[in-house]
């Protein structure tokens, strides 16, 4: 089986629901963005780069059986506004805000071209939007190649543990990933001794969607819980040592201060603390230019019930019944809760931002020069 968490043709969007791994491979239709809208929000995709393509691509199959006036700038106007309807359904992750912004000039642009009409409006939206899903898997393999080479640098010879966080593999990209997709390399390479992943409370990323994939790939593999991570770190022998953790963002500020899933804080700090390389993975679309710092990031805060309970097939003492899911309270009822999705790591605490075109370290001043990131934005 092909881990795909997207499958697109046009006329059909379909997403690999993510509620229901690592127990059933159940792929839902999306028939239009609001439909695309709910998926995002209530997480049966996630992951900042295929937030971004399923809401581009759930407007995209809309349009293609919607019956749009033949006015060019009608039609513009009105994939603009569900462009700013799909942007609201998570706040953090800038791929989605990122990708928006692009589709809304092609359209705009195609808008006022000479002669054009809505039919060609919707084409060039379609056209764009189906791209996405393309140029993710390659700008993936390209952070994964320079990620693997960076690593590989620290052991010359050796084969290294690496610690990931989250999900950051095929189920949050077009396919490969980006953390996950450093993994991939270094085992492709022959240089990966053992991936080690967090379960990543609350929701699960790590235990549920992660080590899926890892076990998919036959990679040698370890999960651990978030509150073992430094007493793994502290471990020197030659087959536990762990030589970097890599994780992924969805959203680097100007100053290289980077928000990704809870959780990722705590790991930049005890990295540092045991003099392990701690680095980021992602694309030059997760780098945003106009937030200069962590601290104008928007936080998004989920549910908790997201925290206070948990989803599993029932287990009848012998056996899974897959077909009986059920939610289970996992704490005290009347508790209050703070679910915050996602921390910021502080760009100090960073050894390098891995992206498509290669890896970035801090400058002579201390601090990154991001602005390369530019033309990834026109
Ligand atoms: O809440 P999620 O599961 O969407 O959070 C995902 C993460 O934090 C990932 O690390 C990030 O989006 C990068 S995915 C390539």
């Amino acid at each position: 089986m092909v881990l795909e968490a997207i499958r697109y043709k046009p006329g059909s969007l379909q997403i690999l629901n993510q509620l229901k791994l690592p127990h059933q491979v159940e792929y839902d239709d999306v028939k239009g963005s609001e439909d695309g809208w709910h998926t995002i929000k209530d997480m049966r995709t996630r992951g900042a780069p295929a937030i971004a393509i399923v809401a581009a691509l759930s407007l995209a199959v809309e349009l293609q059986v919607a019956r749009l006036s033949d006015n060019a700038e009608e039609v513009g106007a009105f994939i603009v506004e569900k462009l700013d309807y799909l942007v609201m359904s998570r706040p953090t992750a800038v791929n989605l805000a990122d990708a928006a912004r692009k589709l809304k000039m092609i359209v705009e642009s195609a808008a006022k071209s000479d002669g054009n009409d809505g039919a060609a409006v919707v084409k060039a939206y379609c056209d764009a939007a189906a791209q996405m899903l393309i140029s993710d898997v390659s700008d993936n393999k390209a952070i994964g190649k320079y990620g693997a080479e960076w690593i590989e640098k620290l052991a010359p010879g050796e084969q290294v543990s690496v610690l990931t966080h989250c999900n950051t593999g095929s189920l949050a990209t077009a396919g490969y990933g980006t953390a996950l997709g450093v993994i991939r390399s270094l085992y492709g390479n022959g240089s990966l001794k053992r991936a080690f992943c967090t379960e990543t409370r609350p929701y699960n990323q790590g235990s549920r969607l992660t080590a899926f994939e890892l076990v998919h790939d036959k990679i040698p593999a370890t999960l651990i819980t978030d509150s073992m991570a430094s007493a793994l770190l502290r471990l020197k022998g030659p087959s536990e040592r762990i030589a970097a953790i890599v994780v992924g963002a969805d959203r680097v500020a100007a100053n290289g201060d980077t928000a990704n899933k809870i959780g990722t804080y705590q790991l930049a700090i005890t990295a540092k603390h045991h003099g392990v390389k701690f680095l980021v993975a992602a694309p030059r679309t997760t780098i945003d230019l106009q937030t200069q710092s962590g601290a104008d990031i928007t936080i998004e805060e989920r549910p908790g019930k997201e925290m206070t309970m948990i989803k599993g097939p029932r287990f009848d003492g012998v056996d899974l019944d897959l077909s009986q899911v059920e939610m289970v309270s996992i704490a005290a009822k009347g508790i209050d809760v703070w679910n915050p999705a996602f921390d910021v790591t502080p760009a100090e605490l960073i050894d390098g931002i891995i992206t498509e075109l290669g890896v970035v370290e801090k400058g002579a001043n201390g601090g990154f020069d991001l602005t390369f990131a530019m033309e990834a934005h026109n």
